[in-house]
């Protein structure tokens, strides 16, 4: 049996650790077997890929550049940890995937979605989530938040029409695939946040 490969996307500051326990949480009182893993990283080597799109440079880096290193990480993590789970019928959750890809490199980059869906199908073949949890909140109210946790990463550099970008596609994308899709209104309470993403997991068990 083929397990079921979850993802939990969102901006800066929206509170997906949180989240992610509580669904993990949800899993293990079911009884499920998990993989809980992160994007870009979830295996050694792809981490290293991770600290190098995360910390700052001296040199620019090509936009281009980030997109591939995003993608090769991905390759290794569907190879070494996404691929083999969902094969041995465990769950995956994993936070974020492809759905920042197109957020971020497209949205806040402004590469073309059409590239990034070329290399989505390269890496991925058919692998998609069967359900995104998509954590929507102000960018201005995730910043703030994201702000106080540590120093800022070359990503929370960015300005905040970056963030506004990223936010209206990941919205955009979780709208035009509602089956696959939950907004989730990450403003609300944390108990309002957590029933509402509890709600639609339990569709699953
Ligand atoms: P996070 O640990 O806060 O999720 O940090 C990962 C950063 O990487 C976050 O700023 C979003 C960025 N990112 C992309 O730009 N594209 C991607 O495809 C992924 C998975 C993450």
């Amino acid at each position: 049996m083929k397990g079921r490969f979850i993802t939990i996307e969102g901006g800066e500051g929206v509170g997906k650790s949180t989240n992610i326990e509580c669904i993990t949480d949800r899993l293990e009182r079911a009884g499920i077997e998990f993989v809980l893993t992160r994007e870009p990283g979830g295996t050694p080597f792809a981490e290293k890929i991770r600290s190098l799109l995360l910390e700052n440079h001296d040199e620019a880096i090509a936009e281009m550049t980030e997109l591939l290193l995003i993608f090769a990480a991905r390759a290794q993590h569907i190879a070494q940890v996404i691929a083999p789970a969902l094969a041995a019928g465990k769950w995956v959750v994993s936070d974020r995937f492809t759905d920042a890809t197109y957020a971020y490199q497209g949205g806040g980059r402004g590469l073309s979605s059409e590239s990034i869906a070329q290399l989505e199908t390269l890496v991925q073949g058919s692998l998609r989530p069967d359900v995104t949890f998509l954590l929507d909140l102000e960018p201005e109210v995730g910043l703030e938040r994201a702000s106080q946790r540590a120093a800022l990463d070359r990503f929370e550099q960015e300005q905040v029409e970056f963030f506004n970008k990223v936010r209206s596609t990941y919205l955009q994308r979780a709208k035009a695939e509602p089956a696959r899709c939950v907004i989730i209104d990450a403003g609300a309470s944390i108990e309002a946040v957590q029933a509402d993403i509890l709600a639609h997991l339990e569709r699953l068990l």
